[in-house]
């Protein structure tokens, strides 16, 4: 039997580090994966988070309590990552929701945790049917896919170095039927969309959340990267805030689903940190707690319940306001790196006004790179991109940016 199971391909982002990793040659640069690093190529740990690693690690709690954390998570972690999320960063509409006990809530192992735990409810209950922007992160389409969604759909994001969403709600438009008993989510990212660093205009959001909820979709809010965009965590919530304002939609009929991370804002990588918020439709006075439930069923039998390292650390950052202001600060200088790099590399590559790369932003520069010569780059450069020619910034430094666009001019040209 075990002679009949095939070999998998390797992931289309991680299976390039294992490659890279292998790789001899001293000049070798990673631009693949979306971990931070700083202008030393390390990866270092937010100052704020660091500090309050410390002030946990003196704390008693911390090393005596390595006990099993309930099956949907810290509930301090619950309650300052609520708040984070629907008070400080949806102060007009958030906090009215958590009154009338409208979100159903679950500590998950990061965004693919939210994503994978969100796409198990919904395929046991309500809808096998995903739209997902193309391009978009390639694990998406393998998460819905190994968590029951018969029926994955790419709506178009991005064609020829532009965004086109007058096509994107045409497409929904013609193929997404409200009436015919199928209900069609659709993953939004939420900013500084992946792998493309473009995202639509606060005008178009507009149009294309009032498409969605015309056509009764169900969204799922894909929140990797809040804060990496404007450089405050707070303003790039502007999707969650417009889509929970009041004055525009009375609610979403069918919920609305937030998968939300630590990783990238807070550096928390390998801790898995992250969540699911599940806003159900009011006056439902049992689904908030029947969504919950079932939520529990789904942790219960894939993990068990998350682990508490990380989210005590995020917890000690988001519960306390001086570390908040200090947090935000350490995310502002993030981002200044990254725009300085991105800047660097337009300088020395002199492609501006091609393929929109000024209104670029976040982690990743999208390059437009064909296979052919990310191969090249690879093979005779050692420098690694994910093969959609995707480079992720912060892999560029002062000691590597002019080795790195001499290769991507050499290729190019
Ligand atoms: C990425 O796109 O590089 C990150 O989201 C990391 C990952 O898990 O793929």
């Amino acid at each position: 039997l075990f002679n009949k199971i095939p070999r998998a391909p390797p992931d289309k982002i991680l299976g390039l580090t294992e490659q890279f990793s292998k790789d001899t040659n001293n000049n070798k640069v990673n631009l693949t994966v979306g971990v931070y690093k700083d202008d030393k190529g390390l990866v270092s740990t937010f100052p704020t988070v660091a500090k309050a690693q410390k002030i946990l690690e003196q704390g008693e709690k911390m090393n005596s309590d390595f006990s099993y954390l309930p099956i949907i998570g810290s509930p301090s972690y619950r309650i300052s990552t609520l708040n984070f999320l629907f008070r400080d960063s949806c102060p007009e509409s958030g906090p009215k929701l958590l009154e009338q006990e409208r979100v159903s809530f679950v500590q998950t192992l990061s965004g693919t945790g939210a994503l994978a735990v969100a796409a198990d409810l919904l395929a046991q209950f309500v809808s096998r049917t995903v739209w997902v922007p193309r391009p978009s992160w390639p694990n998406h389409v393998n998460i819905f896919k190994r968590h029951g969604f018969s029926d994955v759909r790419e709506y178009p994001y991005y064609e020829d170095g532009k965004l086109d969403v007058d096509e994107w709600i045409t497409h929904l438009r013609k193929n997404v039927k409200k009436n015919e008993g199928v209900r069609h989510c659709i993953i939004l990212h939420a900013c500084c969309h992946n792998p493309t660093g473009l995202d639509p205009t606060m005008k178009q959001w507009q149009q294309i959340l009032d498409t969605i909820h015309e056509l009764e979709m169900i969204p799922i809010i894909d929140m990797a990267y809040q804060g990496l965009e404007s450089g405050n965590p707070v303003r790039d919530a502007y999707v969650l805030r417009m889509c929970l304002d009041k004055s525009r939609y009375e609610s979403w009929p069918h919920g609305l689903f937030l998968c939300q991370s630590f990783a990238k804002n807070m550096g928390l990588y390998g801790e898995r940190v992250g969540s699911l918020s599940v806003v159900v439709p009011p006056n439902q006075p049992d689904s908030k707690d029947n969504v919950e439930s079932q939520l529990k069923q789904i942790v219960r039998s894939m993990y068990s319940s998350p682990p508490g390292y990380g989210c005590r650390v995020a917890t000690m950052v988001l519960s306390n306001d001086n570390f908040k202001r200090d947090w935000y600060k350490n995310v502002e200088t993030m981002v200044q790196r990254l725009l300085n790099v991105r800047q660097g590399m337009y300088d020395r590559l002199g492609w501006k006004g091609l393929l929109n790369f000024e209104q670029q932003h976040g982690m990743f520069f999208y390059t437009g790179l064909k296979p052919h010569a990310l191969n090249r780059l690879r093979e005779e450069y050692s420098i690694y991109m994910t093969m959609d020619g995707r480079l992720s910034l912060s892999g560029i430094n002062d000691s590597n940016i002019d080795y790195v666009c001499d290769a991507l001019k050499a290729i190019s040209d």
